[in-house]
């Protein structure tokens, strides 16, 4: 096939991938009657079934008592979407907004509200996290076999060899899932299940054409690919956090319709039941109020059911607050880069050399200088970006082009644009908000992405030269970058919105420039791979590496997987200084939460930080939520008066979220010694700007395995000149024995 075909598809998907519009208020309609909206019901258990779980025909009778009464009541029953077991008490419906109406108004009817439609949001990684074949956690005994990753995204393209079943025994004999791909040996031991959950006129098996679906379920647990490429960059053996585990795709996504709350809702409460170990979901809604956020809800029914739940933190970044997927019982993953690049160079008339990166690098360009220009010389915002048709009346023939980043289309649509018109080549500067992140994107001409502070080098040069030139060198695959990892642009910063006393997100891991499976080559090449960046590629990543943890340690809560993953991340980067964001100053903890993951420390790390299901009730009542919201999440009554609710930062979190004002605060943790039976450990402090730190006792010696020990924590604030003009700090409280160190992050806001 052409290239151009190919680049114009990968266009149109980097486009989704990237742009992430992320639009709650666009209500899936049905097609056939357009009066009829999907609802999501959450109904209050019937009296009777206190404490029972109810037969799953009593819970469809129950359910359908709920359904509009009219004269065609056959076609009632088609319009129930879906009947929850799991993750709620409720069902999807399709109603008129009057049957919604009256529906509302049942005292049985805790919410009904139209459903919303969530946006989405690897050679190399798993030797730059340390995972080596026959060491640490990729050892002879792991790789994570025995244990399922539930992978809820846009389908799957099941005949890449990624998904491969060779040397894979058959799944765990607890799982219950099905496989809906017709076909001989489609599903097999690595991609054990398959669902579809879009209700759409026709039935489709889980295929996608998007390719998200099968790139994050190759990162999560492809299997080894040997001479995995693009364009045959990155080469090298391709595979998956988890080789060994076990892949069940839940399809919830599609282009017509996007991602369906009531098909991610039932994703989860199916995925449940077939007896996944590790869910792993790179979509999300924005910041929500728990009890209105469908991800939150289906997490809170998984770890109820020992499954851990991995999710992105979103592509919003850098601005703060920007978080989807803030519930502290989900791993909210940011994203940064890898020490690998797809490198290129600008290089111009006067000898000046700017560093960037293309996944496009032909090698019968010619080093010659060329003509050099600004598409935005004429202070047109639109030419300035190389919008479509902005360039017709400029004269860009035969010269390199400069087009800014962003306006939120593709950079290759850009790169067309200078083609369409006669240009040969293309310099793509960063805006300030995107700074040193720079992207391998397969692009229409030759092209490379430059920094922002390169980027105004460069037009410098154009503006002070009576003729500049310029040319591009390409580099190749280029290791070793010291400064990974480094957080990039658009990961999702905190601080929480939904929860402030719970720092957020939780940990950084690989998402930029991510080399897995791809359902159509971009290149010519099988098998198919495609480089792509987004928090959708570090969420699956954490999932896999939780399969790795789950597969080393049966035993462990996904909270206590979780603090492992947190409390033992890194602070400094690969040339041993402090993790830096896109503007290459140290990235703040908004950025990184915990720091970047370090699988291997995470199977050892001495103490974890554990936290039952019920222990997040009192947490719940601390955050002012209503029996009635708190009922949606819990699917049973709860009754906040006659609980001692808790502050957020008092849950048993393993970081500290501290909104700082004029009084002293004072919380207490509970370690679990998952370490030697006999250790003891010391407190060491790096106590934030502008706060005084006690810790009592501030030494613990454990005698068991399992042993659980209390300590208490006082924040106490000082004066408010010594915070000059800051408006947050940061420090951390790590226990220190002989051979481990728990860290726990702590953040300030200063009110
Ligand atoms: C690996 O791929 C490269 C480029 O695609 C090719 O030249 C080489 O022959 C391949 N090696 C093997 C062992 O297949
Ligand atoms: C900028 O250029 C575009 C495309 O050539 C044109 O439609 C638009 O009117 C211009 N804007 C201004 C402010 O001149
Ligand atoms: C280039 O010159 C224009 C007009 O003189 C000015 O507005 C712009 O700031 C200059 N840009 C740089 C990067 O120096
Ligand atoms: C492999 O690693 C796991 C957990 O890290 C450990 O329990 C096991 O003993 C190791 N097995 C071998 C063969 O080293
Ligand atoms: C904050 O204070 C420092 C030193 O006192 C000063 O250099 C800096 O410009 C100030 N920043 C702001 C945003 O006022």
């Amino acid at each position: 096939m052409e290239k151009s075909k190919y680049v114009m598809e990968l266009a149109l998907l980097l486009g989704l991938i990237f742009m992430l519009s992320i639009n709650p208020t666009s209500y899936a309609e049905d097609h056939n009657n357009n009066n009829l909206v999907t609802y999501i019901v959450h109904v209050k258990k019937p009296e009777s079934t206190k404490g029972a779980s109810l037969q799953s025909e009593e819970l469809h009778n129950w359910y359908h008592s709920f359904l509009p009464q009219t004269q065609t009541n056959s076609n009632i029953k088609d319009r129930m979407v879906f009947s929850y077991r799991n993750v709620a008490s409720g069902f999807a419906v399709k109603l008129t907004p009057q049957e919604a109406k009256a529906l509302q108004d049942k005292e049985e009817v805790v919410s009904a509200r139209p459903e919303r439609t969530l946006s989405l949001h690897t050679t190399h990684t798993p030797s730059f996290l340390g995972l080596r074949q026959g060491f640490g956690l990729w050892n002879s005994s792991n790789l994570g076999s025995g244990v399922i990753i539930g992978v809820i995204d846009t389908g799957i393209f099941p005949f890449h060899p990624s998904f491969n079943d060779e040397g894979m025994a058959s799944p765990p004999a607890k799982w219950k899932g099905h496989c809906e791909f017709t076909g001989e040996r489609i599903c097999n031991n690595k991609l054990v299940g398959a669902r579809n959950l879009l209700k759409t006129a026709i039935e489709e098996p889980p295929f996608e054409n998007f390719f998200h679906g099968t790139h994050t379920a190759a990162e999560a647990a492809g299997g080894f690919v040997e001479n995995a490429s693009v364009f045959g960059f990155a080469q090298g053996t391709a595979a998956g956090m988890a080789p060994q585990a076990h892949i069940a795709m839940y399809k919830v996504c599609n282009d017509e319709v996007g991602c369906t709350e009531s098909a991610i809702l039932a994703a989860m409460d199916i995925a449940i039941e077939d007896g996944v170990d590790v869910l792993s979901l790179s979509l999300g809604l924005g910041s929500l109020p728990f009890f209105d956020d469908p991800i939150a809800i289906g997490a809170f029914a998984a770890i109820q059911n020992g499954v851990f739940v991995s999710c992105s933190a979103a592509n919003s970044g850098p601005s703060y607050s920007t978080l989807s997927n803030e519930a502290p019982w989900i791993l909210t993953v940011g994203a940064s880069t890898i020490d690998r690049k797809i490198a290129a160079s600008a290089v111009l008339g006067n000898g000046a050399e700017f560093d960037g990166e293309t996944l496009f690098q032909p090698n019968d360009f010619s080093t010659n200088l060329l003509p050099l220009a600004y598409a935005g010389a004429n202070g047109n915002l639109s030419s300035a970006l190389c919008f479509p048709g902005s360039l017709k009346n400029l004269d860009v023939k035969g010269k390199v082009v400069v087009c800014d980043l962003g306006g939120g289309f593709s950079s290759i649509l850009k790169g067309q644009e200078v083609l369409d018109n006669g240009g040969v080549a293309m310099i793509l500067t960063n805006p300030q908000s995107v700074g040193f992140s720079t992207f391998a994107i397969a692009h229409v001409l030759p092209a490379v992405e430059v920094s922002y502070v390169s980027g105004l080098a460069i037009k410098g040069y154009i503006n002070s030269s009576y003729a500049p030139t310029a040319t591009i060198v390409f580099k190749g695959t280029v290791i070793g970058d010291s400064l990974a990892p480094t957080v990039v642009s658009f990961s999702s910063r905190g601080p929480s919105q939904a929860s402030p006393g719970i720092l957020k997100p939780d940990i950084i891991g690989p998402g930029v420039n991510i080399l897995a499976a791809w359902g159509v080559s971009v290149d010519n090449k099988i098998p198919a791979n495609n480089i792509v960046s987004g928090t959708s590629m570090s969420c699956p990543h954490l999932s896999g590496i939780a399969a790795l943890l789950k597969s080393a340690h049966p035993d462990w809560s996904p909270a206590a997987i979780k603090s492992a993953i947190m409390t033992t991340a890194n602070t400094l980067n690969l040339g041993g200084t402090p993790i830096l964001d896109q503007s290459h100053l140290p990235a703040d903890i908004f950025a990184t939460g915990a720091g970047h993951v370090n699988p291997n420390k995470a199977s050892d790390p001495g103490l974890v930080y554990d936290i039952e299901p019920n222990d997040y009730i009192p947490y719940l009542c601390g955050l002012g939520y209503t029996d009635r919201e708190i009922g949606v999440l819990l699917q049973e009554r709860v009754r906040c008066s006659s609980i001692e609710a808790i502050p957020q930062a008092q849950l048993n979190y393993p970081s500290f979220s501290i909104l700082m004002g004029s009084t002293s605060q004072y919380y207490t943790r509970t370690l679990t010694n998952v370490g030697p039976a006999v250790a003891t450990y010391t407190v060491n402090l790096e106590v934030p700007l502008a706060l005084g730190m006690s810790v009592n006792p501030s030494q613990i010696t454990f005698t068991e395995v399992n042993q659980k020990v209390t300590y208490s924590v006082e924040f106490i604030p000082q004066i408010k000149e010594n915070r000059g003009n800051h408006t947050f700090a940061q420090g951390s409280l790590t226990w220190v024995s002989d051979t481990h160190a728990v860290r726990t992050p702590i953040s300030v806001i200063f009110k």
